[in-house]
């Protein structure tokens, strides 16, 4: 008899619950045993594990969170953290994992496979979509739209008043966020930590905007950014150009929460599956992903030392249709 763990580990991102349902139901169809892991690696290493049945993951497809919980385990980074996870594991006869999280999951997951042999498959769930490898990370859409349509609600007031917005979306290292928010709602300046920006170039042209009585302007700035984030940026704004009208909105943690999509759903069911199908097939140190419309099983060490790069021309055109 198979057992197969299942874990949600960094941090949580809509759709995590549509893959869970699918990693459990699929196991379960091919007479598999299929236990959650709860709070991620953290759960693991404090034995935290819980039998799931098909009512377990009931009601669950359309929820944001995570039903098994979450954490960032500092425990997990040490090898006596990994051992007594891995002992965890083996002591209750489940030799194989799927972990859903982002890029330091797979690390993590990486780890168990070669320092203890534990079976693992890495289903990517971040909202950061910054998972070489995939198109699209699980939450990644649904983080977009939920930016989208606050952004959207700002132009508004911003609109009524004539002044400058700064909106600050998520993205600690990456701008994928950022940049296709930007796109969606026509900002002018979009400031994201893979792109160095001209910050004089970016002033002058704030000023010269004023100048032709375009007053509204819409700027969404990563977190990662360079320039320190949305905050920093106004600060140093209305420095150099005095009276500007402008407003900040950090939109944090509202992006990682909600109901996921119907392409989250869809792509948290198709991944969730295919990593059952994986390890079944006697595959393991591999992580999931979607290329085109189709699903992929690719090696974790494809990852190494690399990084996914964002479509920095995307950047260019947004900012010439945005004038
Ligand atoms: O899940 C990714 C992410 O949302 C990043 O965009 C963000 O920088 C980070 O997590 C925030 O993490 P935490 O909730 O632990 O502060």
């Amino acid at each position: 008899m198979n057992k197969i763990g299942v874990l949600t580990s960094g941090g949580d991102a809509p759709g995590m619950n549509a893959a869970i349902r699918a990693v459990c139901r699929t196991s379960l169809h091919h007479g598999a045993e299929c236990y959650g892991i709860m709070r991620g690696y953290q759960g693991l290493i404090e034995n935290e594990v819980k039998q799931l049945d098909t009512t377990a993951v009931a009601n669950i497809l359309q929820r944001g969170g995570t039903i098994l919980k979450t954490a960032r385990s500092k425990a997990f980074f040490d090898k006596e953290g990994r051992a007594q996870a891995a002992k965890n594991l083996k002591e209750q006869g489940i030799d194989s994992l799927v972990v859903i999280g982002g890029d330091g999951s797979f690390k993590g997951a990486q780890k168990l496979f070669k320092e203890h042999n534990i079976k693992v498959i890495g289903v990517p769930g971040t909202i950061d979509n910054d998972i070489l490898g995939t198109d699209l990370t699980i939450g990644y859409d649904t983080a977009l739209n939920t930016a989208v349509s606050a952004i959207d609600k700002i132009r508004e007031t911003a609109e009524a008043h004539d002044r400058i917005f700064i909106v600050e979306v998520m993205g600690r290292d990456a701008g994928y966020l950022a940049l296709n928010s930007g796109i969606s709602c026509g900002a002018q300046h979009i400031f994201i930590p893979e792109l160095q920006e001209n910050i004089e170039s970016f002033v002058n042209e704030v000023t010269d905007d004023r100048k032709r009585k375009k007053q509204t302007n819409l700027i969404i700035v990563a977190e990662g950014d360079e320039f320190g984030g949305a905050q920093k940026l106004n600060e140093y704004l209305i420095e150099q150009i005095p009276n500007i009208q402008s407003r900040v909105t950090i939109l944090g943690h509202i992006q990682r929460g909600g109901s996921p999509s119907a392409t989250d759903r869809i792509l948290a069911s198709r991944m969730g599956y295919s990593a059952v199908n994986s390890l079944l097939d006697g595959i393991s140190g591999h992580m999931i992903g979607i290329q085109g419309g189709e699903i992929k099983v690719l090696p974790f060490d494809q990852m190494k030392d690399r990084k996914k790069e964002n479509p920095l021309d995307l950047s260019e055109m947004a900012m010439i249709i945005s004038k």
